[in-house]
């Protein structure tokens, strides 16, 4: 039985202390009324005539129409990405396909605050989160896939490789951007054309990098982006001239794409769910542990499939950890995302935030102790504040189902063994953390947890050289790096 986790505590509230000026910021996310798709280098309306709002989450009001693509787009894109890959991409020597990467990359930073301020305002993130991680980590794929591009005999030497031909890719909302340039960066650098559906509340940034690649003059069809919802998704996905799909988003959803391809020759990679346990041991250092749960949970609204989502403390330094994060807690900044001092921006959608109060109302009503950052929500827009559950049990559904919002759910742990124990009992197996102060218990925990990332006294990591991916139920497959290139060839 976890012991019972209290901890007196005097709530802060940050107007009450002080308040900072607001730091808005300015840059012109240069957007357009209406977005079309973007096929064969060219901003086509669609075939149906029909185009869907997509909002800000931060203030509801709606900020552009976007092309919805059917059946027939969803030929014409895939169409136009094989005459591409047959005419002149699958053809062309590495070293010229590396050279549009390289650009892309460069025109990417060139219009990096556009492009940070289109991103937040369209999907609530706060601005310094696309301004220094979603956008700068996006051209840095394009950077290191650029680097692959001529050197692509060195993946797997002594055999023979070859690109796929047409890629059908389905990005999720939560780093728009971001998930774009880890799909199509290593595809096209392999030599294969994409069609990739974005997310429908987040497809600004995505119609917006069709622009980039008609400015790096990209041949036509290398490259086509196909906006809509889940059927438009489906449609990719099943489309006779994708060989190969890659996929990112609900498990559930990664379930439908497994039945519907069971029995093809198609090849897939799937990064779907996860529910991470970030495990604090008590030698680790507790101040820098506090900061990387924070982060771990708290980034991005916590809408990420790798946040350290479950925290397993040793139970000798729980409540002092608990301690620590409830004050930690209390000065987040919560609310307008285009604010350069915010910490936590906006809920994704309605949607997501109905599903995040649904689920801590579960927490609460199987027993576990909620605590809530006291701090005001703007009344428009969608918002949670950053919340704690502590004693919870691996039984609750805040403990094994992912949440994907700002809730932390905290269990405790006496030994190693047990820390594993229940940092592996879950269907989830997409990353984990660990923090202590001994280098080999870093290494027997990284060996025992089965998490295809575990990161050590730091936490949300990334670089374009390290391949991401789960096991389990969150996925298979790797982007990024070597393996996450090999996933995008045929070895033959
Ligand atoms: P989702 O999995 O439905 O959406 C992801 C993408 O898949 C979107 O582009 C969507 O249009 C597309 N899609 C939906 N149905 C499809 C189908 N049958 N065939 C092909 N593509 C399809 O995720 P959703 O509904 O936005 O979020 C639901 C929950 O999923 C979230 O609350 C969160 O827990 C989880 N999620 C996890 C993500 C992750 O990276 N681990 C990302 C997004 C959501
Ligand atoms: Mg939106």
């Amino acid at each position: 039985m976890a012991k019972k986790l209290t901890q007196p505590t005097r709530e802060l509230v940050f107007g009450d202390l002080w308040e900072f000026d607001p730091a808005p910021e300015s840059a012109d996310p240069k957007l357009k009324k209406r977005y079309d798709l973007f096929i064969n280098g060219s901003f086509v309306a669609p075939h149906s005539g029909k185009y869907f709002s997509t909002i800000n989450p931060a203030n509801e009001t709606k900020i552009a129409d976007i092309a919805l693509a059917d059946t027939q787009d969803v030929d014409s894109a895939c169409a136009a990405a094989q005459r591409a890959f047959v005419s002149t991409w699958g053809r062309m020597p590495g070293k010229e396909r590396g050279k549009y990467l390289y650009r892309i990359a460069r025109l990417l930073q060139d219009r990096a605050r556009e492009f940070a301020v289109a991103e937040t305002m369209d999907g609530g993130k706060p601005i310094k989160e696309s301004r220094d991680f979603d956008v700068p980590m996006a051209a840095a794929h394009f950077f290191y896939h650029a680097g692959w591009a001529d050197k692509l005999e060195f993946l797997a030497p002594g055999r023979q490789i070859a690109p796929h031909g047409v890629v059908g890719q389905v990005i999720p909302w939560n780093f728009p951007l971001l998930m774009l340039a880890w799909k199509i960066a290593p595809a096209i650098a392999a030599g294969n054309c994409v069609v990739l559906k974005p997310a429908e509340t987040t497809s600004i940034t995505a119609l917006k990098f069709g622009e980039i690649c008609q400015e790096a003059g990209l041949p036509n069809g290398v490259v086509n982006i196909v906006s809509g919802a889940g059927e438009t998704g489906a449609a990719v996905i099943n489309h006779p001239l994708t060989t190969k799909v890659a996929f990112t988003g609900s498990t559930d959803v990664g379930k439908i794409i497994m039945r519907s391809l069971a029995g093809t020759e198609k090849k897939m990679t799937l990064e779907l769910g996860g529910k991470a346990a970030n495990i604090v041991f008590d030698d680790a250092s507790l101040d820098q542990a506090v900061e990387g749960i924070v982060n771990g949970i708290f980034f991005n609204q916590g809408h990420v499939c790798c946040a350290g989502s479950r925290l397993l403390v040793q139970e000798s330094v729980a409540e002092q950890v608990l301690a620590k994060l409830k004050r930690r807690i209390a000065v987040l900044r919560v609310g307008d995302p285009m604010d350069k001092n915010t910490d936590l921006g906006a809920i994704n959608s309605r949607e997501q935030l109905t599903k995040i109060t649904e689920l801590v109302k579960t927490g609460v009503a199987e027993g576990a102790e909620m605590h809530q950052s006291a701090c005001r929500l703007p009344t428009k827009g969608f918002y949670f504040k950053p919340t704690l559950f502590s004693g919870v049990s691996m039984s609750h559904r805040i403990a094994r189902e992912e949440i994907f919002g700002p809730v932390l759910s905290i269990l405790t742990f006496r030994t190693l063994e047990e820390a594993v124990e229940k940092a592996n009992n879950t269907a989830f197996g997409l990353s984990a953390g660990v923090w202590t102060d001994k280098g080999s218990r870093i290494l027997k925990m990284s060996t025992l947890l089965k998490a295809g990332v575990v990161w050590a006294n730091t936490y949300n990591k990334f670089d374009p050289a390290s391949p991401f991916g789960g096991y389990k139920e969150s996925g298979f497959g790797r982007e990024g790096g070597k393996q996450g290139l090999l996933d995008y060839l045929k070895l033959i």
